[in-house]
């Protein structure tokens, strides 16, 4: 038995999905604990490419129980969609359930988000437009609406209606929209919810019950460190905590249930929205990356912006979520490359600094100090093994495993199942031992 979080160490996007399904084949139960339908993730199985918001990537394992924790925000509409999509390619969600305390994205949170975004302008955070951060206000001011508010039909008409009207005064007032009906939202989502009725659980008794049964439970975080509300770079940053320590409170379990924590890495870095990423390249070599990297959101659409892998933050990740080992996905995207360069420190004001700054505005000045590593001008694709890879691919994998003190224990050098080199373990192998650093 071994309880087990994956999370993203960058601004996402690192390939947590196919982790995820990966991981999934020795999991019992997969919990999503944060975040909304601003995550994609993207499953590539038997050439079939499965898109992923809300629903847990290991959804696709029939035997595997998935569970939409109590720490997400979940927009019926679009959830309706996916499970529509999986069953149509032929997935049974028979399996999945949804925290009733989980709060329920709106029409006006939609809206919302998206007309501050217009209004903040020049100041603005480049959301998804999917009414997240709107959802975790109204959840925070203790005024929205739970998954458990929408089974319960006299509440939820008394509530929404309310909470309608209310929103109409925000939308009518701050942004010159129109109002909504309250009638024609309240019968919407009414439609809704006989739909998901089958799935609600109340999902907090539901893992504990897995973890009496010693069951393996792996807990799917969205987003990254970076996005990550406390800890990120905010404001630009989501509204949620997708580090490790959110796994508790969004699955409902306690710290000592956890027994491992697995970052995912891209080999490089990519960001989308608005906000600092000092290892930005705004050149052809970005270009390759993103291209090579097919580097356009699975949400959005919007291209990515990359850049080369960035030591601080991953060291920062490392010690912000305890982690215990790395999965680095996209090496492949470097196949191509002369020579490879690793952020491994900052300059600030004349000044080197090897950790990261807490605050935003001073690592809006941080430039990046770069080792130059060469590249290895050969494809990784269709490797096996660690040994398979060329001796510089090889180089490059110690270099960061030294630079951010952790094993890395799973190399992904490509989208499918296949392209995977398992190195270690990575529930059971080495872990970081905090003695060791
Ligand atoms: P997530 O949000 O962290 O799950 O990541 P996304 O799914 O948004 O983005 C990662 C993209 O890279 C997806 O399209 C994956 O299919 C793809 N991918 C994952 N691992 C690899 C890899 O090792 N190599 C390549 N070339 N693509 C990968
Ligand atoms: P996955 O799970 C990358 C970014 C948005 C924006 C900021 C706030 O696929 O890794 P929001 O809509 O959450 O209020 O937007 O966060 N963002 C993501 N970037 N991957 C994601 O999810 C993201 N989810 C949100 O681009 O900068
Ligand atoms: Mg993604």
């Amino acid at each position: 038995m071994a309880n087990v979080i994956v999370i993203g160490t960058q601004w996402g996007d690192e390939g947590k999905g196919k982790i995820t399904d990966l991981l999934s084949r020795s999991a019992d139960v997969v919990v999503r604990y944060q975040g909304g339908i601003n995550a994609g993730h993207t499953v590539v199985v038997n050439e079939q490419t499965f898109k992923l918001h809300l629903i847990p990537s290991g959804i696709l394992y029939p035997q595997t129980e998935c569970i939409i924790g109590s720490g997400t925000v979940v927009d019926p509409q679009i959830l309706l969609e996916e499970l529509e999509q999986l069953h149509r390619l032929g997935v049974s969600t028979d399996n999945l359930f949804i925290a009733e305390t989980a709060h329920v994205t709106m029409p006006y949170h939609r809206l919302i988000d998206k007309a501050s975004e217009t209004q903040r302008a020049e100041h603005k955070i480049g959301t998804t437009g999917r009414g997240i951060g709107p959802t975790y206000a109204d959840k925070s001011e203790r005024v929205g609406i739970r998954i458990l508010d929408l089974m319960d039909k006299d509440v939820l008409q008394k509530r929404l209606r309310w909470a309608v009207e209310q929103k109409n005064i925000v939308l009518e007032k701050m942004y010159d929209l129109p109002p909504l009906d309250p009638q024609e939202v309240i019968t919407c989502y009414t439609e809704y919810a006989e739909l998901l009725k089958p799935y609600v659980v109340d999902a907090s008794l539901k893992i504990d019950e897995a973890i009496r049964k010693r069951l393996n439970i792996l807990f799917e975080g969205a987003q990254g460190t970076l996005l990550d509300l406390d800890h990120g770079t905010y404001p630009y940053v989501t509204s949620s905590n997708p580090i490790a320590g959110g796994a508790c409170i969004g699955a409902g379990v306690g710290p000592t249930t956890i027994d491992r924590i697995i970052g995912v890495s891209k080999a490089y870095t990519t960001r989308v929205g608005e906000g600092p990423f000092p290892t930005e390249l705004n050149d052809c070599t970005g270009e390759l990356l993103c291209d090579r990297g097919a580097e356009f959101g699975t949400t959005t659409g919007r291209r990515r912006r990359c850049g080369w892998f960035d030591g601080v933050i991953g060291r920062y990740a490392v010690r912000i979520n305890g982690l215990d080992c790395l999965a680095i996905t996209k090496l492949d995207v470097l196949d191509e490359l002369d020579e490879i360069n690793v952020c491994v420190a900052y300059e600030l004001d004349g000044q080197e600094i090897r950790d990261f700054p807490s605050n935003a505005r001073v690592f809006a000045k941080c430039r990046p100090i770069y080792k130059s590593l060469p590249g290895w001008k050969a494809s990784t694709q269709d490797c096996k093994s660690l040994t398979e890879l060329p001796l510089a691919a090889q180089s490059y994998l110690k270099f960061l495993e030294d630079l951010l003190e952790i094993p890395i224990a799973i190399v992904s050098i490509g989208a499918s199942r296949g392209q995977t080199i398992i190195v270690e373990d990575p529930i059971h192998g080495p872990k970081r031992g905090l003695l060791n650093v």
